[in-house]
C-alpha cells in the first residue's frame, strides 16, 4: 500500500516535472514529449523498487560478497549505462544479474548464463519477484556460453572466473557475441587468478588489455577491461 502511494507521488511529481518542461519546451513534437513522461514514469517505479529490496542480498554470503564487491563502484569503473545490453557469465542465483538489469534499466538487456540450469530457475524466479523484464536466462554448455551473435555491449564475470574448467575456450567462445567495439569485463580474485595468467589466457581468446582497475586491492580483487583483438 504504501508502495503504491509512493509510486504514485513519485510519479506524479515526474508527470508535472514533465509538463513544465514540456509546455516550456514546444508542443510541436507530442509523441516525443509522451515518449519522455512514460520514461520519467518507468524510472521512478524502477527507483522505488531498488529501495524495497531488488538489490538487496538474498543470504548473508551475498552481502559479504557486496561488500567486498561494491555493485556500483564495479559498474561505474566499468562503465555500466542505461539502454546497453550485456551478459553475465557464470550468473549463479544473480546477485549481480539484478544490479545489472536496474542499471542499464528497460531500454537495455542482460542475458544471464550459467551452466547451472537450477541456479538460472532460481534467479528466473528472483527476476519474476521484483518485476525484472529484462533478464533473459541462458543454459550454456561448459566451453559454450551459447550468446546471440553481435548483440552485447559487455560481457561481464565476477567471482566465476576461476569457476571455469577452460575459460580460454568458454570466452573465445563468446566473443562473437560482443559488438565490435563491445568489453569483456571480469572481476577476479587475486589469490585466485594472477593478474598475468588471466591477461595471458584472454590473449590466447583474442582479446587485448585495455586497463586494470585496482581501486579494490585491499579486498583482494582486480577488475580487468579487454576489448576485442
Ligand atoms: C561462485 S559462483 C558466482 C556467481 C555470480 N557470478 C556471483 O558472483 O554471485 C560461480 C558460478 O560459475 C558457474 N560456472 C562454472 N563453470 C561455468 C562455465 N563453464 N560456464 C558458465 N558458468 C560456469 C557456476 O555454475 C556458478 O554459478
Amino acid at each position: 500500500m504504501f508502495r503504491l502511494e509512493a509510486v504514485t507521488i513519485a510519479t506524479m511529481a515526474a508527470l508535472s516535472i514533465g509538463i513544465a518542461t514540456a509546455n516550456a519546451q514546444t508542443v510541436a513534437n507530442g509523441e516525443s514529449i509522451l515518449r519522455e513522461m512514460r520514461m520519467a514514469t518507468r524510472g521512478e517505479v524502477l527507483f522505488v523498487q531498488d529501495t524495497q529490496g531488488v538489490l538487496a542480498p538474498e543470504n548473508a554470503n551475498e552481502a559479504r560478497l557486496n561488500r567486498l564487491q561494491p555493485p556500483d563502484q564495479v559498474m561505474d569503473a566499468i562503465g555500466i549505462r542505461p539502454g546497453m545490453v550485456g551478459a553475465e557469465i557464470g550468473a549463479g542465483h544473480g546477485r549481480y544479474v539484478v544490479q545489472l538489469a536496474v542499471r542499464v534499466g528497460e531500454s537495455g538487456k542482460i542475458y544471464a548464463e550459467d551452466i547451472d540450469a537450477d541456479a538460472l530457475r532460481y534467479l528466473e524466479g528472483r527476476c519474476e519477484r521484483w518485476g525484472l523484464t529484462n533478464v533473459e536466462t541462458i543454459v550454456g554448455e561448459i566451453t559454450d556460453p551459447r550468446l546471440p551473435e553481435g548483440e552485447l555491449d559487455f560481457i561481464f564475470v565476477i567471482s566465476a572466473y576461476h569457476h571455469f574448467a577452460d575459460p580460454t575456450a568458454l570466452l573465445r567462445n563468446a566473443r562473437a557475441s560482443l559488438k565490435p567495439d563491445g568489453m569483456l569485463a571480469i572481476g577476479e580474485w587475486l589469490r585466485s587468478t594472477s593478474p598475468e595468467e588471466l591477461e595471458a589466457e584472454m590473449n590466447a581468446a583474442g582479446y587485448r588489455l585495455e586497463r586494470t582497475e585496482t581501486f579494490l586491492e585491499a579486498n583482494g580483487l582486480y577488475i580487468y577491461v579487454f576489448r576485442i583483438g
